[in-house]
């Protein structure tokens, strides 16, 4: 059922908010974590934290991907600082020492007869792999993830992103509960007053949105001369993706932008664009796209801060969505309320 009103606006800057999100939203979703570009040899690792949880992604040669708590089970300290590569895992405060496919290896200061070693590997976490993106899900899966990813490689068919490369990682830090920045995204109705260029370059009067479990689409036609992506004859199409609770995908011709929005607190959140392309060669359409992305970003990232002064301000408490331009936010806010209420 889709609401008509909006959430109390309480809900953008409330901790005690923000820790059931935590409890009945973050921990129970899947996550992205990065591609496997970013890690192709045996030994690469990056190092990620997850709803507070700390986490190592590994190359190992015989097992592929492993995803582990970054925690030694000796004492409990976290093992790996930075992203890196490395022939084993040792831990920094007594020297314990794991293999890349998480084994305990060696347990200094412990005799072997003395330890079950079995018991001391490092806790290992399920992934799950979609055109070499990596996900993981910390409890269990609410979100049926699989099952959302078939549905978007239907739509987007035949474009797949096997063959694309990672470019880079932007990252910002914006003064907005995370919902905040999840409700602007999920509407276009802003296009022509926030951001008059990306608005020349889609066309407005094709812009739709259409609701699924879990995530949502809005998709419109775009002017392939006007915009920095990709050159094609027909006529090209934007996807923006919303797979609740927490991650976009954004995808223009030969490009794929994932977007991870983070709480850092109720009233602030990271927000990282990663950026794939499919032709890594074109430097210059690369940076034309890239530039282009970084002003819509600084554009949103300016009324997202707008808004939550507004709705941490006396003079505010429930808004109403259009039927017609706002089913997506409130299709999302369903989620959370049912969430938040229901666990
Ligand atoms: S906590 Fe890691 S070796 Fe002691
Ligand atoms: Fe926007």
């Amino acid at each position: 059922m889709l609401k008509d009103k909006t959430i109390p606006s309480s809900w953008y800057s409330d901790e005690k908010i923000l820790k059931i999100e935590k409890e009945n939203i973050f921990s129970k979703s899947w996550h992205l974590l990065g591609s496997i570009d970013q890690i192709p040899n045996e030994g690469d690792y990056l190092v990620k934290t997850i709803n507070e949880q700390p986490l190592i992604v590994i190359k190992d040669k015989v097992e592929g991907i492993k995803v582990f708590y970054n925690v030694c089970q000796h004492r409990g300290c976290v093992l790996l600082e930075k992203d890196g590569n490395s022939k084993q895992i040792k831990c920094g405060y007594h020297g314990w020492v794991y293999e890349l496919n998480g084994k305990l290896r060696a347990a200094r200061g412990f005799d072997k007869e003395d330890l079950d070693f079995e018991q001391l590997n490092l806790k290992s976490i399920e992934h799950y792999v979609w055109m070499k993106q990596i996900f993981v899900k910390l409890e269990s899966d609410c979100n049926n993830l699989p099952k959302t990813l078939k549905e978007i490689e239907n739509i987007i068919s035949p474009i797949k992103f096997d063959n694309y490369l990672f470019h880079l990682r932007k990252s910002y830090k914006i003064k907005c509960n995370w919902k905040v920045y999840m409700d602007n995204y999920l509407e276009g109705f802003h296009i022509p007053l926030v951001h008059p260029k990306l608005n020349s370059v889609i066309d407005y009067k094709s812009y739709s949105t259409e609701i699924f479990d879990n995530f949502s689409l809005q998709w419109c036609h775009i002017n392939v001369k006007s915009s920095p992506y990709k050159k094609t004859d027909d006529v090209s199409k934007a996807y923006y993706f919303t797979l609740f609770p927490n991650l976009l995908f954004n995808i223009a011709p030969g490009r794929l932008q994932t977007n991870i929005i983070e709480p850092i607190n109720a009233s602030s959140c990271n927000v990282y664009f990663d950026y794939y392309f499919e032709n890594e060669e074109n430097l210059e359409s690369i940076q034309e796209d890239i530039s282009f992305s970084e002003e819509i970003q600084n554009e949103d990232i300016n009324i997202c801060e707008r808004i939550q002064i507004g709705l941490e301000s006396d003079g505010f408490d429930h808004g109403v969505f259009s039927k017609k331009y706002e089913t997506g936010v409130s299709h999302f806010q369903s989620y959370i309320e049912k969430k938040i209420n229901n666990g």
